[in-house]
């Protein structure tokens, strides 16, 4: 989506023969997440892409979400869940709507078998692993911080150099998007976006595997797994183009905005979904008007619920908060800085905090596993005693 891009070898006019040296054909896909009409790939494989040895079900895998919860806000302490599974089956929804679903993992093991989330775009945040994302598009090799952009339909697999791994999956029932307002007429990435074209990494080498044998991948659908059992290797593709691939993105790699007075969360956007953004807050300084408050005012989303995931514990306007806290404020009820916090802040030139927020338009809802992190004090956290 990001840009035109293509690997291994094709054919000069798309759609015309293109042969193996024994005079067989090289079978050609069309591979578009929105119709005709969005984002789309074109690829030859070695094998019929069609051509599927068995499949079986793998049971459900719906999220349970609790909808009769009284107004709050919440915080969620993550650091002390047990490492589990591996990058799909260690995942644990936490809470989530009709347009997205945020699951957490602490991943123990590798992966088996190949993955296809046919449903869902979904953007993996790497908190502190690094590996390689093998997928039929090629390799993304990425490193703590990045963001990584899978659009649905894609078989891969990941590799990490070394276990447990923190990451949280976003799995978006809508296409996953650079914001619109960074981009020109042409979909280059303008002066004013806070990333550029060359911070987004592609696949870089496309593994062509010629190999028989059984594979299975394991595709997300229907709220059920189903097994997808192949006699030749997933990643057959000998080359494709187009626009629709994998790609990474560090969260290092963001240029935070910076103002004179304080800016609002719009400016750490950095990506978009349908009714949902998902925004950086990364190391900046601070504004510098001589009289700025430094850190946000109070505010009433009331429109949207807010979810941060703190990658460290330098969140200046918010107190209690640990390395890997989440914490929810819905819609409908004001948060802000904790009492003292403001006068804490004057004089603070910088911040070195990182975080990942998403904000959506429609409420979120908390899942069971959610409730045993929560911090059930929380919402205490801004009472002023009486005097
Ligand atoms: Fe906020």
């Amino acid at each position: 989506m990001p840009r035109y891009h293509r690997l291994g070898n094709l054919p000069k006019s798309r759609h015309t023969q293109f042969r193996k040296p024994d005079g067989s054909f090289y079978p050609e896909q069309l591979f578009s997440t929105h119709g005709f009409s969005g984002p789309m790939t074109l690829m030859h494989h070695l094998n019929l892409p069609t051509s599927v040895q068995e499949w079986r079900d793998l049971g459900p895998c719906g999220v349970k979400l609790l909808d009769a919860e009284p107004l709050r806000h919440r915080h969620l302490l993550t650091a002390e869940m047990p490492a589990k599974g591996d990058a799909i089956s260690g995942r644990i929804p936490l809470m989530g709507n009709q347009d997205v679903t945020w699951n957490q993992a602490k991943v123990a093991d590798q992966m088996a078998n190949f993955f296809k989330n046919a449903e869902c775009d979904e953007i993996l945040f790497i908190h502190d692993g690094s590996g390689e994302l093998d997928s039929m598009f090629g390799t993304v090799p990425f490193q703590p911080g990045d963001y990584i952009v899978i659009p649905r339909g894609t078989i891969w697999k990941i590799r990490f150099d070394s276990l447990p791994v923190r990451m949280l999956t976003f799995e978006s029932r809508g296409e996953v998007t650079i914001p619109k307002r960074y981009r020109n007429n042409y979909g280059q990435l303008m002066e004013h976006a806070p990333y550029h074209e060359r911070d987004i990494r592609p696949p870089t080498e496309l593994k062509t595997f010629d190999e028989k044998g059984e594979f299975l991948v394991v595709v997300k659908a229907r709220n059920r797994y189903t097994g997808y059992i192949y006699n030749y290797h997933p990643f057959d593709i000998v080359g494709w183009d187009g626009f629709t691939y994998p790609w990474a993105f560090s969260i290092h790699d963001f240029s935070p905005i910076t103002g004179k007075l304080h800016m609002p969360p719009p400016i750490h956007q950095t990506f978009q979904g349908h009714n949902f953004v998902v925004c950086s807050f990364c190391p900046r300084v601070l504004d510098y008007h001589p009289e700025a408050v430094v850190i946000p005012y109070n505010h009433s989303n009331v429109d949207s619920d807010e979810v941060l995931y703190y990658v460290n514990d330098k969140f200046g306007s918010r107190k209690g908060i640990k390395e890997g806290s989440i914490t929810l404020h819905p819609l409908g009820i004001p948060h802000g800085p904790q009492p003292g916090a403001v006068e804490a802040s004057i004089g603070a030139t910088k911040t070195e905090e990182l975080a990942v927020m998403l904000d959506t338009y429609h409420p979120l809802y908390l899942t069971e596993e959610a409730l045993k992190l929560e911090d059930e004090n929380y919402w205490k956290s801004w009472q002023v005693p009486n005097s």
